[in-house]
């Protein structure tokens, strides 16, 4: 089929075939097409407000040994650390005098935190009136139900990749079959479920990424991260090339056509690609933006890939930057929670 009859299509009734999907990643030459319907899509599902989530980076203490990652286990050259449970609840007191709705917390995976730590900061964020998603990586069902309970709204736990052999070598001690048990008993619980990919990793096809958009599909779920995998120099992916910004967007917009009212960041590692990176992600499909709460020098601390953004500003700094160009594009701050709105599509 002609590209524009796919984009017509995925605009028209939200679903693709793996070939559609990988046709239109193939082809360049209607990108601006795609990131138009995209842009209708998610204006006429999810309207034109912005929803910011304050991320609080708690701790960058890892026990896991992602090939991609700078905070992996193996890299002797981070200093660790970990916040007190009242700097991280401090910290979301300051999120809400921005006005964000939302924390995230986010970490390396540990057992750095007791769960009666993680219930004591949930329970109390909570009590601020604050959303809460969590991203702190595998937990037994038990644990995710234990935070659940204690408050917590939405989990965020990215697939990485659909393709199990890249999956198998980037993720050593780790499988591919406990991610996806996570999924499902974070969705059986309640919580609004977050999943992405990395795009661009070592030996990931276009068919890989088509795979992908059609499990976030499959899944049904509520968020979809995703940005270009950066190759960091301490990590065993030193010498890969990385994803480049122009299929980043393009999964995202995909993925926007496909799932219509899901939320979707306009990442931080877009951004570091390109310097009008989040505006461009937010007129080709995404809804929100995740700006970084953390304090000082912490922010220096939880280096994922080098050039992150944002490292050097102060959190008020960063909400007065990402509003002015939110605003300057004719989108507004919401002031609601910003879950996905109820009605389900297309089922
Ligand atoms: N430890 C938790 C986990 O893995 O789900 C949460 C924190 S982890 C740092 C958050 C995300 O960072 C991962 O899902 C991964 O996609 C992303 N990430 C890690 N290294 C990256 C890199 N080199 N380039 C781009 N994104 C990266
Ligand atoms: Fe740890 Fe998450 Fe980084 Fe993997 S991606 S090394 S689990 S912080
Ligand atoms: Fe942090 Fe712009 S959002 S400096």
């Amino acid at each position: 089929a002609k590209i524009v009859d796919i984009i017509n299509k995925a605009e028209t009734i939200h679903s693709l075939t793996k070939e559609e999907i990988v046709d239109l990643l193939r082809c360049d030459e209607y990108d601006q097409q795609l990131f138009l319907a995209a842009d209708r899509v998610r204006s006429q599902y999810v309207g034109d407000q912005v929803h910011l989530r304050g991320l609080i980076e708690f701790s960058n203490i890892c026990q896991q040994n992602c090939f991609y990652c700078g905070l992996r286990k193996e890299n002797t050259k981070v200093k660790r650390y970990k916040l007190t449970p009242d700097t991280i609840i401090d910290l979301a007191n300051k999120a809400k005098s921005y006005n964000y709705k939302t924390v995230v917390l986010q970490s390396g995976e540990s057992q750095s935190y007791t769960v009666a730590d993680m219930q004591y900061i949930i329970k109390s964020i909570k009590a601020l009136g604050l959303a809460i998603t969590l991203s702190l990586g595998e937990k037994s069902r038990d644990e995710y139900q234990i935070y659940k309970e204690a408050g917590a709204d939405r989990y965020l736990l990215r697939i990485e990749t659909t393709n199990p052999k890249i999956y198998k070598e980037l993720h050593p001690g780790m499988s591919f079959e406990n991610r996806l048990r996570c999924l499902r008993d974070l969705k059986d619980l309640g919580y609004e479920l977050g999943t992405g990919c990395l795009v661009g990793l070592p030996n990931q096809t276009m068919e890989c990424l088509a795979d992908d958009i059609l499990f976030f599909k499959s899944l049904d779920a509520d968020m979809i991260g995703l940005g270009p995998f950066i190759p960091n120099a301490d990590t065993p992916l030193a010498q890969e090339r990385g994803g480049t910004f122009n299929t980043s967007i393009k999964v995202m917009a995909i993925t926007r056509l496909l799932l219509p009212d899901a939320n979707i960041p306009a990442t931080t590692a877009m951004e570091t690609l390109d310097k009008n990176g989040r505006i461009i992600a937010l007129q080709s499909g995404a809804n929100v933006v995740m700006p970084n709460v953390t304090e000082g020098e912490y922010r220096k601390m939880y280096m994922l890939y080098p050039g992150k953004i944002c490292v050097n500003d102060t959190p008020k700094h960063c909400v007065g930057c990402i509003t002015g160009k939110i605003q300057g594009i004719g989108r507004h701050i919401s002031t609601e929670f910003g879950f996905r709105p109820k009605q389900k599509i297309n089922k």
